[in-house]
């Protein structure tokens, strides 16, 4: 495709047609690479990709044709490991052919604001709408899509610190405090939580791990005993943080116990819901997340077992002026005063996602949202949850009936906690064991399971948010670990 030889430049091309045709090869070319995902090959890049990748800054751009023949080349080839039907190693979205085309949509309309009274405002209003009709979450509610999990809980923890300060937390910041602020989590809660934590200045130091049971739940006792202790100490305890689904067990925590602590010590109460809050949709697990919907703000996000494109996030907060007025402007931009204004008078301005997490400008991340449950209606989306569901629990009977082979961790929800195990072995040999299994798997697939370490034990552990697995995938990944597992141990014999 020529460029422009006009004195004024565009990115405009000059042949439309020639572009037409580019992106029908473009889509051909990943409708392709998404119906055959089971069967592609997928490696590290080796380092001469890494080479070919890593090129200085282009003078003179080699054109669209070119730099997407690239892509196809040097890029794609080296990706979609979580796309994979025998993926299941971390909690990792699997995307999907429409999730891809309503994302050329987004793109095409560039950014905006999605801020009533723009078109983007209502779109993300409703998908806000549609989220906590989904969680069963108080309807008065409020809500901001943001860029996944981590941004989700950030956002919700910021608006619990500014609500719950002693002081003006957005004129004095952490720095006026009268007591130290601490907060509260299980120690099976996800490591962006310290990040937030960190980040809003609170400190890594007042975030109190708190223990877990065997059942890996908050203890409750060890909690209030945490709070009181604090108390005395001068501390302020403001936030409790619950979790649905723990990234390692797949756990819940007794939501209805922790809203009642946090109502009796003014504790503000959040909960990370990042991929467990969507067993509200399913049939079987939905009273997991039994009083989820007495939170004062959820973080869950929609790209990993909501199978829908990479970033997509939610904050969902009850308070909705707190959490306006956490993040609008101490002072007006005039140069942006024109939309504040419209949408004041329209009613709209705690509807304006601008206002309601960190970026002014922002993609239209609702569109794919809206588009994809538009397109399959929440019934699809139940399907698919339970579907995961049982497949969790058929890995896990297959586990338990085989006398090679134990569960590491009770399973509560989709993730399956396992090790290989044919008895009379100890401890350190059973880790020497497993982690020659992984290391094999590896190989096969990077992270098709993963290995972790809980309450100190190494174990392997499958989290499923997969809508491409089937029960055969499941067959074959028990017998491979017995398979790997009997090898390893015919060679750790013979030493
Ligand atoms: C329970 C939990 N919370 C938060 C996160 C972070 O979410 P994200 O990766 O979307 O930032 C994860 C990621 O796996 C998670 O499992």
């Amino acid at each position: 495709m020529a460029y422009s030889k006009k004195q004024e430049e565009t990115l405009d091309p000059d042949d439309w047609e020639e572009m037409r045709k580019l992106g029908y090869e473009m889509v051909d070319d990943m409708i392709d690479f998404q119906r055959g995902i089971a069967n592609q090959e997928c490696h590290f890049p080796s380092p001469q990709n890494i080479t070919d990748i890593c090129i200085p800054l282009p003078e003179k751009g080699e054109g669209e044709k070119q730099a997407f023949n690239f892509f196809q080349h040097s890029i794609k080839p080296f990706h979609g490991h979580s796309m994979y039907p025998r993926f299941w190693g971390v909690v990792a979205g699997t995307g999907s052919p429409y999730g891809m085309l309503s994302g050329m949509l987004t793109s095409g309309l560039s950014a905006n604001i999605e801020t009533p009274p723009f078109v983007d405002g209502y779109v993300h209003r409703q998908v806000i709408d549609w989220i906590k009709e989904m969680l069963d979450y108080p309807k008065e509610a409020g809500g901001v899509l943001v860029s996944g999990g981590s941004e989700a809980n950030f956002t919700g923890l910021a608006v619990a610190r500014n609500a719950r300060s002693e002081i003006d937390m957005k004129e004095g910041g952490m720095q006026g405090v009268p007591r130290k602020m601490v907060v509260y989590v299980g120690d099976g809660g996800h490591h962006c939580l310290e990040r937030s934590v960190e980040l809003l200045g609170i400190g890594g130091g007042n975030l109190r791990w708190i223990p877990t049971g065997d059942d890996y739940r908050i203890k409750i006792d060890a909690l209030k005993e945490a709070t009181s202790r604090d108390r005395k100490a001068g501390y302020h305890p403001f936030c409790v943080i619950g979790c649905a689904g723990t990234v390692d067990t797949g756990a819940f925590d007794d939501f209805n116990a922790l809203a009642d602590l946090a109502a009796k010590e003014k504790m503000w109460f959040h909960i990370d819901a990042a991929f467990g809050g969507w067993v509200k949709i399913s049939k079987t697990h939905r009273s997991l997340a039994d009083g989820l919907e007495r939170a004062d703000s959820v973080a869950i996000d929609l790209h990993k077992w909501m199978y829908m494109p990479y970033g997509l996030g939610c904050t969902l907060v009850r308070d909705r002026l707190a959490h306006y007025k956490t993040f609008v402007y101490g002072h007006e931009a005039q140069y942006i005063k024109a939309i504040y204004d419209r949408s004041k008078v329209a009613g709209d301005l705690l509807d304006g996602a601008s206002n309601l997490a960190l970026p002014l400008s922002r993609s239209f991340t609702s569109l794919n949202p809206y588009l994809l449950l538009r397109a399959y209606g929440r019934e699809k989306y139940s399907h698919l949850i339970q579907q995961n569901l049982n497949q969790a629990k058929y890995l896990a009977n297959l586990i338990e009936r085989d006398p090679e082979m134990e569960l590491t961790a009770p399973v509560a929800s989709n993730v399956v906690c396992f090790r290989f195990n044919p008895g009379g072995l100890s401890e350190n040999e059973l880790e020497t064991l497993n982690k020659r299994i992984i290391s094999e798997i590896y190989k096969i697939i990077f992270w098709m399971i993963s290995d972790t370490v809980i309450k100190g034990r190494f174990t392997l552990r499958a989290a499923i948010v997969n809508h491409r697995s089937r029960r055969e995938d499941f067959d074959y990944v028990h017998n491979l670990v017995k398979e790997l597992g009997r090898k390893a141990l015919s060679d750790l014999k013979k030493k």
